[in-house]
């Protein structure tokens, strides 16, 4: 199987599978508990179906839309994910290459394997830095203005994480970081020496958004601590309301889910929010974004953006959801398996997929502008 190979999501997963060592595909593919949240993610797009309009005459689609004061030429961009190098050993280099292809924006993660200044320096499209909020305000207050420094775009404050869920199929291979295998997580590596290969022949594997200010590369801190031991569990809406204020710019707020916090979101400034439950990896349980989209919308929709991420497989799972509302959609695995399969290639091929399939989409809608796109055409069976 190779990329050429690879027509859409399912296909790249399938070949990131072939690819990557058991442990490492796991935590990509996996979430929490029962996962039963990560599959309604993605059933939820089945609740409803396009209703589209004929004879319009549509030669001309534009796709662009204006999400917290950026322009892309995409109604989708690339979520923030941890650990890139991991996947492929160009990491977040491939991610950026390929959205700043497609005039997308990309986030990078807190725990991001490329530093946010190079990824600024080389990229030339708008990044997202999501932040994770520490129990030492100094930190954050640093760790903020080395982003502004940087010339960030947009600040992500991941919410849903106060803690980390249970990703039991993790604790079955012993992933984590630094790695600390079972016996049957490490015979899986042995079985893909190439990723091995690969990983000894590049550049080191680094955290550096967080080497600079916490001692991650000597493997005295693991993530798994960093979380029980640096995030704050405490953080309330002051807090945020502070750090909206000293940034300045474009904030959101990523993993809300209730309306109520949505209008607080709105109230202290946040210019965004993104409806996330983290890709079904924190609450199993929780509701899934596509479904709690339109009440969020109607609540808070015409004071700031709304966007959704969790379970976008399909162009027209990003028609539902611009449908219904939303500014943009969040991609996760979408592009990660295709980073995992084949790099920056894999990436730009499965952007490219997801373009021509929402350009198809709108123009078998009827459709000329992202805006012409509303409730009317969406029907729940
Ligand atoms: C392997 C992996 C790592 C992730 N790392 C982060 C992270 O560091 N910070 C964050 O806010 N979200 C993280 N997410 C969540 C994504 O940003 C996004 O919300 C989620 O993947 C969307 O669901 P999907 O994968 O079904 O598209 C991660 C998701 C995956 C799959």
């Amino acid at each position: 199987m190779r990329l050429s190979d690879c027509h859409n999501h399912h296909d790249f997963r399938r070949l990131a599978e072939r690819r990557l060592p058991g442990p490492i595909f796991n935590y990509i593919d996996g979430a929490a508990d029962d996962e039963s949240t990560y599959r309604r993610n993605t059933a939820a797009f089945e609740a409803c179906d396009l209703v589209p309009s004929v004879l319009r005459g549509a030669p001309e689609v534009d796709l662009s839309v204006t999400v917290m004061g950026q322009k892309l030429a995409a109604p989708f961009y690339c979520s923030p994910t941890a650990l890139q190098r991991l996947f492929h050993h160009r990491g977040e280099h491939a991610v950026a290459a390929a959205a700043a292809r497609h005039g997308t924006l990309f986030g990078v993660s807190s725990l991001g394997t490329v530093g946010l200044e190079e990824l600024r320096r080389r990229h030339a499209t708008p990044q997202v830095y999501q932040f994770y909020f520490h129990k030492d305000r100094g930190l954050n207050r640093a760790m903020m203005q080395r982003a502004k420094e940087a010339g960030v775009e947009v600040m992500m404050l991941t919410v849903d994480s106060i803690t980390g869920g249970n990703r039991e199929r993790d604790k079955r291979t012993g992933f984590s970081i630094p790695f600390r295998l079972t016996l049957a997580g490490l015979l899986q590596f042995a079985l893909k020496p190439a990723w091995g290969i690969n990983y000894v022949t590049h550049e080191r594997f680094r955290l550096p958004q967080l080497d600079a200010h916490i001692d991650m590369g000597s493997g005295t801190m693991s993530i798994g601590r960093y979380f029980t031991e640096m995030l704050d569990p405490t953080m309330n809406w002051d807090d945020v309301a502070e750090m909206v204020r000293e940034w300045g710019g474009p904030f959101c707020l990523k993993g809300v889910m209730s309306v109520a916090d949505a209008r607080r979101a709105a109230d202290i400034g946040c210019a965004g929010v993104v409806l996330s439950n983290h890709g079904g990896r924190q609450l199993d349980g929780s509701r899934s974004a596509f479904d709690q989209l339109a009440e969020v919308v109607d609540a808070v929709g015409d004071r700031i953006d709304v966007m959704m991420d969790g379970g976008v497989q399909r162009g027209s799972h990003v028609l539902k959801a611009l449908s219904l509302g939303a500014k943009a959609v969040g991609l996760g695995r979408y592009y990660l398996y295709p980073l995992a399969a084949a790099g920056q290639p894999g990436v730009d091929r499965a952007l490219d997929l997801m373009r021509d399939e929402v350009l198809r989409g709108m123009k078998l809608m009827g459709c000329r502008s992202v805006g012409e796109l509303n409730r009317s055409n969406l029907r729940f069976r």
